[in-house]
């Protein structure tokens, strides 16, 4: 899967979304989370992103890595919704992106 990760938060550009086949990037209050079960692995979000928030699972750099967990904690009760445009907007956020200060967007 690919991950979203810190420079996302209080910025959701929201360019990833048109460029996502599968529609498996969802809206939650802070940021945007790819579903880890949904995402293909097109990689055609990575390039998109103003910021360069979007990285391979793999390659997400090391001060981000708790956004790995992240985006797989937002799914936790969700489970796999099967598209993000008819679930909207999702107002909650991963436990730990909660807790991050405010950015400036
Ligand atoms: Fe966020 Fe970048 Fe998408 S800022 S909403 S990951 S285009
Ligand atoms: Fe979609 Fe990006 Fe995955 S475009 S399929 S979330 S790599």
């Amino acid at each position: 899967t690919y991950i979203i990760a810190e420079p996302c938060v209080d910025v959701l550009d929201k360019a990833c979304i048109e460029e996502c086949p599968v529609d498996c990037i969802y809206e939650g209050n802070r940021m945007l989370y790819i579903h880890p079960d949904e995402c293909v692995d097109c990689g055609a979000c990575e390039p998109v992103c103003p910021v360069e928030a979007i990285f391979y699972e793999d390659d997400v750099p090391d001060q981000w890595k708790e956004y790995t967990g992240a985006n797989y904690e937002f799914f936790e009760d969700l489970g796999s919704p099967g598209g993000a445009s008819k679930v909207g907007k999702i107002s909650k956020d991963a436990p730990f992106v909660a807790a991050q200060p405010p950015r400036g967007g």
